[in-house]
């Protein structure tokens, strides 16, 4: 029995507060500590045969690898958010997205992945789908329900990544979504930028959603983790199945750490948005700086589905400067007070890179003229990162 103090209706706010906590379980701490262990042992025999047939969410624990009461208390927190009917943790984001895919196809089938997908998940499909037989043609973010025109015979998979990497498109989750479940091909929506507090892509048809917890839901750069949330539970076991089968673990201690960052994911999320907005609407405004790539900004192409389909934006998003120099951009980003140049996001701290964009694109056009910036604002004043910013610009010495 897990003591649960939510109230069937309760915001998602309250949720990331109490939902998975069983405190009676702990001698009244607040926490869980991390079960670290592989053996777990029965003291009969009718106990293991329950535990090994019982459904791997709620049954007794069998083997560290299958899952520990961190694994579970995670992922019952993150099905909760996201109104899906289960979820399954693995060691790493990209682990997220491999099993998403991979869980459900054979040597033959045919994915549809987005043209803008975070890089790895671009290898993934090109060299180890292509090693086990699996063809993956790629789309425009902005295809909508035009998607249905690309559907083979052999079409098992319609991946989504919204917003896109890097140039932050939206995709029309519902129209992908929709023709996909007409024709009896899954959807995958990878919606890490935006945690289910502000988008939750099963209400808007997907079967399937992947986070990578290393960024906002772990929240302080500190540890890996990845999530694939399931609209059934068929499909939860399917996943959940095949990342045991590959041996994925999310090791309990993230799950720990992991769990920590959720507790104060919403205040932090608010923090990240308003900052972000200032950023982006200052940033709009300097004469160095041609385009804004950030959803919740009005002049952004992705803006009105932004706003029909998501509640809030995060701290990530990209710039395209005037043409200029690599060097003057050198400049420019070594002498960075707090804005250090780093990857990944989600974090507390601000970062900044040069996003090498548009070189692997083969199924959309990218026509910048001049170098995209990748900023992450993070949880520092916004006026030392305004700060930051101007004397930044400043150095690229544009007249
Ligand atoms: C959109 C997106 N999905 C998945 C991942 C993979 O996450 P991880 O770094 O935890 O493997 C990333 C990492 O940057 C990402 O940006």
């Amino acid at each position: 029995m897990t003591e649960d103090l939510r109230t069937p209706n309760a915001q998602p706010e309250t949720d990331l507060v109490h939902c998975g906590r069983d405190s009676a379980r702990q001698f009244g701490f607040v926490n869980a500590p991390a079960y670290r262990g592989s053996t777990v042992v029965h003291r009969t025999l009718a106990s293991l045969d329950a535990a090994t047939r019982g459904d791997p969410q709620t049954a007794d624990f069998i083997y560290g690898l299958l899952g520990t009461p961190n694994s579970r208390e995670l992922e019952r927190l993150l099905s909760t958010l996201d109104h899906g009917a289960g979820a399954v943790v693995v060691q790493t984001g990209l682990a997220a997205v491999h099993v998403s895919i991979a869980a459900h196809l054979t040597h033959g089938d045919h994915v549809l992945m987005v043209d803008t997908a975070y890089g790895p998940t671009r290898r993934l499909c090109d060299v180890v789908l292509q090693r086990m037989g699996v063809e993956t043609s790629y789309y425009d973010p902005n295809i909508g329900s035009e998607i249905a025109a690309l559907i083979r015979p052999n079409t098992k998979l319609v991946y989504m990544e919204s917003p896109g990497s890097l140039t932050f498109e939206i995709q029309d989750v519902r129209a992908i979504s929709a023709v996909a479940r007409a024709r009896g091909v899954l959807s995958v929506v990878d919606c890490t930028w935006a945690p289910a507090l502000f988008c939750r892509p099963i209400e808007l048809g997907a079967d399937l959603v992947v986070r990578a917890l290393t960024k906002y839901e772990g929240g302080s750069s500190d540890l890996l983790l990845g999530a694939v949330i399931a609209r059934s539970a068929e499909l939860t076991r399917v996943v959940k199945t095949y990342a045991d089968d590959l041996g994925s673990l999310a090791h309990p201690e993230d799950c720990v750490l992991c769990l920590r960052g959720m507790r104060s994911l919403s205040v932090r999320l608010k923090h990240h948005e308003a900052s972000a907005l200032r950023v982006a609407n200052w940033l709009e405004a300097r004469p160095e700086v041609k385009r804004v790539f950030y959803p919740a900004l009005a002049s952004d192409e992705g803006h009105a589905l932004w706003e029909r389909d998501f509640t809030g934006a995060t701290g990530l998003f990209s710039v395209e400067l005037h043409p200029v120099a690599r060097e003057k951009i050198a400049c420019m980003l070594d002498g960075m007070r707090y804005l250090r140049m780093g990857y990944s996001w989600g974090g507390f701290e601000s970062l900044i890179i040069l996003a090498e964009e548009g070189k692997g694109r083969t199924a959309s056009n990218w026509r910048a003229s001049g170098p995209l910036i990748r900023l992450h604002i993070g949880l520092e004043h916004v006026d030392d990162l305004i700060a930051d910013l101007a004397d930044g610009l400043t150095r690229l010495g544009v007249p």
